[in-house]
């Protein structure tokens, strides 16, 4: 284990995940697991006891002498409200990535972005703050990852294509080359996109079709 504190904001099924993706680091000691939910206060996960966020998460942070946090939540709009939050408190977002993730050294990365284990992201991809690149998922060349976006798990992003700021990008799915995901939309587990995917719209199928509207949008995006 290494030696750098950081807590985990979030102990749900990804906040465990990312425990030990910081774990399997050797660079981190995670000192710590918050949680708003007062029933998970004082357990245990993957040996890191969880802390209640009653009195807020600079007063946790403090009590905790700790400075940095990295968010594991997957709902994009909940995992951006955090990360403002966490920057307001005055602590440092930070970047998670797991060791058996492949990234080039030619891709551009903000912050409190995570990358989980087996995925791979290629030379010239850009991902800005908030984003999780989640399990096994294939992040080619050239691509562009808005802030707060979430590919999950399997998903395979081939080339030059751009997911923007809150949308998702569901297991298994593939975009083809140089295709845009706009803002808000959700491409739904195993669909094969070969279009432009339109703001704030769900689409699935093989090819995907749009099936529906993503109403959710985040409370307050700035
Ligand atoms: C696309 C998605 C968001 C749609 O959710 P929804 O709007 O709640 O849709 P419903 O579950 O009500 O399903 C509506 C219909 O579409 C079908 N459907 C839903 N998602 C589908 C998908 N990805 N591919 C094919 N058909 C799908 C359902 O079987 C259902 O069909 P029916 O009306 O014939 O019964 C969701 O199904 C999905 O794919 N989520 C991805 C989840 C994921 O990858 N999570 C990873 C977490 S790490």
């Amino acid at each position: 284990m290494g030696n750098k504190k950081v807590l985990v904001w979030g102990a749900g099924g990804h906040g465990k995940v990312i425990v030990d993706a910081l774990m399997a680091s050797g660079e981190w000691k995670v000192a710590g697991i918050l949680d708003e939910d007062e029933k998970k206060s004082g357990i245990e996960i993957l040996g890191v006891k969880v802390f209640s966020l009653e009195a807020g998460v600079a007063e946790a942070a403090k009590k905790l002498d700790c400075g940095r946090v990295a968010v594991a939540i997957g709902d994009n709009y909940a995992r951006f409200e955090k990360f403002q939050q966490s920057q307001g408190a005055g602590l440092t977002a930070v970047n998670v990535v797991h060791p058996s993730a492949h990234v080039s050294r030619f891709v551009k990365m903000g912050e409190g972005v995570v990358i989980l284990a087996g995925a791979t992201i290629n030379p010239g991809t850009t991902i800005e703050d908030n984003v999780c690149v989640n399990t096994s998922a294939s992040v080619d060349h050239d691509n562009y990852l808005e802030r707060s976006c979430h590919i999950f798990p399997n998903a395979t992003l081939t080339g030059g294509v751009r997911i923007q700021e809150f949308a998702y990008v569901g297991t298994g799915a593939v975009i083809a080359p140089n295709l845009t995901v706009e803002k808000y939309s959700y491409v739904g587990a195993g669909a094969l996109v070969l279009a432009n995917v339109g703001l704030g719209t769900i689409v699935f199928g093989v090819p995907a079709k749009v099936r529906g509207d993503q109403k959710k949008r985040p409370g307050k995006e700035n």
